[in-house]
């Protein structure tokens, strides 16, 4: 799927956050096209994870705005935003380790009729039906990932690497429109970050966009149609990935790295 000829999923206007006296996001703006995958760079500390925060409203934004598919969502709870198709992932990721593998994937199933008490008698048989193609859903994905053999086993027995898939995994669960991907590579093997982009590229294919902060400049590189820069909390430079790379203040941002 091409970036080109989309209209913006998901727009952020004007994003504020300060933490005491320190001032982490700084009127931000980011926008990412419907069917793109997008990346967010910058260097540490820059105001990457805050303004994921922001846009899932983990953190409240003292200022600015969200849309997502044309409607604000800056007030809405993380939850709701999720289901509303917009879900992201954590830098370390977030599993539950003393549940299964298969477990952490059902739990992230959502809009089931057994979750409304009142509907629970009446509809038993539609309840099992749902149950049973959740279940089908979530070995699917970890069958897709290369999970499937560890399905029974506990979460928190994954490498970092596999607990990285579980979690893109989980987030597929939810039917998304956008995945926010913060650092999918970091602290994965090679091998095992070829195949993360891999399956990126796939799910991308098959029409979900993502929002990616990765500080694997290849990743970026290989996976993005358009990098958005921040630094300092600040917007530095947005662009197609070749002219991000060869511009002059971005890497004057990255040399104090
Ligand atoms: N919850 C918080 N409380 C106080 N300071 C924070 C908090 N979260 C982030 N910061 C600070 O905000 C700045 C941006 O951090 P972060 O968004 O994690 O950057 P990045 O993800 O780009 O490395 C850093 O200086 C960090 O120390
Ligand atoms: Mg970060």
């Amino acid at each position: 799927m091409t970036a080109t000829n989309a209209s913006p999923l998901l727009i952020a206007q004007g994003l504020c956050k300060q933490f005491g006296g320190l001032v982490a996001v700084d009127s931000a703006d980011i926008e990412v096209q419907a069917g793109s995958i997008t990346g967010l760079i910058g260097p540490n500390g820059a105001g990457k994870t805050t303004l994921f925060n922001l846009l899932s409203n983990f953190i409240r934004p003292d200022r600015g705005q969200v849309l997502f598919e044309g409607e604000p969502i800056h007030g809405l709870s993380p939850h709701r935003i999720a289901r509303r198709g917009c879900i992201r992932t954590f830098q370390v990721a977030r599993v539950l380790s003393r549940l299964t593998v298969l477990e952490n994937m059902l739990l992230a199933s959502q809009g089931q009729t057994g979750e409304k008490f009142s509907n629970l008698w009446f509809q038993a048989g539609q309840i099992r039906r749902e149950e049973r193609e959740n279940r089908e859903r979530a070995l699917d994905l970890l069958d897709s990932v290369g999970l499937l053999a560890k399905a029974q086993d506990y979460a928190g027995a994954l490498s970092g690497g596999q607990r990285k898939l579980l979690e893109m995994a989980r987030a597929l669960m939810t039917q998304p429109k956008l995945i926010l991907l913060d650092e999918p590579a970091a602290g994965v093997n090679p091998t095992l970050i070829g195949q993360i982009c891999e399956h990126i590229l796939t799910w991308n294919r098959e029409g979900i966009s993502f929002l990616i902060i990765e500080h694997n400049m290849d990743v970026i590189m290989s996976l993005c149609h358009q990098v958005w820069v921040l630094a300092e909390g600040r917007n530095l430079a947005q662009g197609a990935p070749a002219e991000i790379q060869k511009n002059p203040r971005v890497l004057e941002a990255y040399l104090g790295e």
